[in-house]
Formats: structure tokens, sequence, C-alpha cells
């Protein structure tokens, strides 16, 4: 599928010559500064994703994969043998940064399946070692540019589903800086802007980490579309008193049977949304769908600092000694989603069935 909108922002880079690297934007900078991270070895973009410099499921699913690009080109082997068996402990690695967000494990599954399929025609160990790293950066590309194909198609398939002057109520940020580009909820949302159909977007500030009051407010102002940030627990008072046609958000994990993982706050959102009569939309790739989980009680939950509760930045806002939670997704039932929209199709009501009908079907 062709772009269609031009994007103004991107969370990663990939950088082939002279020598490649990955970019990573900086998002704790956000929005005050704009500044690259440069990576040339798995660990600095396991760093990145542990710290959240980048965060948001399908982009750690990408920046992993290229992780991967580097680990293979980060140190010479004797082998492809002992190339192999690095990979697989850098892949360990990249896995261990985040538990909650599929993406993750299933762009790493990817790599190293594209290595096995690999048909073995090179001579010799350093061509086989040469077919390898192509290889795997090939896949790579392929996984960046089918979830930024698969942001513009959820994106058209989402944007129906909105009335017009609609006002949208989203969590978290599922934008540009959360995919390879352009977005999963914040990709329907900007589709739908480009056909005239959004009035304005109320944006949870999403405590603790306010992805919403950072990033997402960052994006929107970027391009321009009108928005206002409330805090989140402004939601229920906003749909009692004013008109919210919509609540959209992403996903890191979906269960087999349309459960959603999301972050903190998703849960709570779909409660008031049955409680107001109000659709509450899923947007997520099908990369997000993990079918070995029956139902979102098997998902590990993140359990993240308390720091990121007691204190903003550096300074610290409760008495020293307090012990804070720090849960950083919950589960939504897929009993309170009224329709899941992937780049495969829209699932509605979520259920096995409903979810299963596409995802072997191949878009054209
Ligand atoms: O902790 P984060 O910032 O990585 O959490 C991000 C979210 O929860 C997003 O909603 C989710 O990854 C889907 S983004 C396309």
């Amino acid at each position: 599928m062709k772009k269609k909108y031009e994007n103004k922002v991107l969370a990663f880079r990939w950088v082939k010559s002279p020598s490649k690297k990955l970019m990573i934007l900086n998002q704790l900078l956000i929005p005050h500064q704009e500044k690259w991270i440069e990576c040339t070895h798995h660990e600095d973009v396991a760093d990145c994703i542990r710290h959240m410099n980048v965060r948001g499921a399908p982009a750690i699913g990408c920046v992993a994969a290229y992780g991967l690009v580097l680990s293979s080109l980060e140190k010479k082997f004797a082998d492809s043998k002992a190339l192999i068996s690095y990979l697989y402990s850098s892949a360990q690695t990249l896995f261990s940064t985040r538990p909650t967000a599929i993406n993750l494990y299933w762009a790493l599954e990817r790599m190293k399946k594209a290595v096995k399929d690999i048909k073995p025609q090179a001579k010799n160990e350093r061509a086989k070692i040469k077919e390898i790293r192509e290889t795997l950066e090939e896949e790579a590309n392929k996984i960046y540019e089918e979830d930024l194909d698969g942001n513009y198609r959820m994106g058209d398939l989402g944007a129906k589903l909105f009335p017009k002057e609609a006002v949208i109520l989203t969590h978290c940020n599922t934008g540009s800086l959360a995919t390879s580009g352009w977005g999963t909820a914040l990709g329907v949302i900007r589709t739908a802007y480009h056909k005239g159909k959004i009035k304005k977007v109320l944006v949870d500030e999403t405590r603790p980490y306010l992805q919403g009051a950072r990033l997402t407010a960052w994006e929107l102002s970027k391009d321009k579309i009108p928005y206002e940030l409330i805090t989140d627990n402004m939601a229920a008072h906003m749909m009692k008193t004013e008109t919210i046609h919509a609540v959209i958000v992403g996903s890191d994990r979906i269960a087999s049977n349309g459960d959603v993982a999301n972050k903190i706050g998703t849960y709570g959102l779909a409660v008031l949304c049955q409680y107001h009569k109000i659709p509450f939309y899923v947007v997520a790739p099908t990369s997000t769908i993990d079918l070995k989980v029956i139902s979102g009680a098997q998902i590990p939950i993140e359990e993240r600092s308390r720091k990121e509760v007691t204190h903003i930045r550096n300074y610290a806002l409760t008495p020293l000694d307090t012990i804070a939670r720090n849960p950083s997704f919950d589960i939504t039932p897929h009993s309170l989603i009224t329709a899941i929209i992937t780049e495969k199709g829209i699932a509605q009501p979520p259920s096995m069935e409903t979810i299963k009908q596409f995802l072997n079907h191949t878009p054209k």
C-alpha cells in the first residue's frame, strides 16, 4: 500500500552507510529536545527499550529486530555456528527488556526463523556469515515496512467508524513514536483528521509516565490536530458532561479471546464507556495478537519502578518512605470492547471466532 499522508515524526531510523547503525529518538526528552541516540551494539538497543527511550509495542518490535542485525555485525565470528549462537543470546537479552508487549517476542522469533530458513548455498563460512547478516537486515526492513503499511491500513479501516465532527478520547501514546510511523489508535485519528472527520481529540495525560501529556500532545501539536489535555481522572466527568463519540486505544498484547492488555488506565476507560454507552475501540496490528494466550489472565503485567509514581523526573512528590505500586498495563475483557481494528480486518465484537476469521488473510 502506498503512503497517502506524510508523517512528521519518527521513533527510529536505520542507517545503512557508511556504517550500519540504528538511531533512536530519545523519547524521555520529548517535548523539549529532539535528540537521537546512536546504537551500534544490540546492548545499546536493549538499554533504550529498558529505559523507555523508545517504547510502544510495535516500535520496540522493530528496534529489537534491528538490534539483532547489529548483534550480527558487532564482532568477528569464527564460523556461522558461532554467529547463530551469539544471535540467540542477543535475542534473549533484547526479549528480557519488557515482558508485556508481545511484538518484541514476535519480531525476534521472526528474525530467528528467517535465519533458520536460509537454504545453504554459500560454500565457505565467510560467505555463510555474510548471507546470514544480509538475511537479518532484509527481514528487519520487512518488519518495519509491513508495520508501516499496516498502520495506514488500520487508519483507513478505523476512520470509517467515526462520525463527522467527532470528539475522540485517547490514552497513552499510540502514534508514530509508538510504531514504525503514523500509529495505531493515533493513526486512525490522524487518517480521520485528514478525511475531515475530527473536531477535537481529548488526550489523557496517562499517569504515571505521562505518555499522553509528553508524547501524544507533541505529535498532535506537530500535526496541528485540535486537542485538549485532561488528567486521567477527568475522563468520567467529560463523558458525562460533553459529547464524546468514541474512545480509541492501542494494545500491547491481545489474547485469542479478544482480551486486551494495554497501558494502565485502559480498563477503567472501557468500564466508563460501557456505563456512558460510548464505543470503545482497540487498534493493533496482528503482530500484537498472541494466540498462545487463551485469555487476558495469562498475560504477564510489567511492574515498573515505583519511582515513576513517586517522582516526576527527579522531583519527589511524596514522603520519601511512601510505598507505591506501578503495574504498567491492565487487562480489558473483550466484553467491554466494541471492536478490534487490525490491518487485516475488524473483529466486531472481539472473540476467538471474529479474530481467527481474518488472521490468515493477506490484504491486497
Ligand atoms: O509503556 P509504553 O509506553 O510502551 O506503553 C505503550 C502502550 O501501552 C501503547 O498503548 C501500546 O504499546 C500500543 S502502541 C501502538
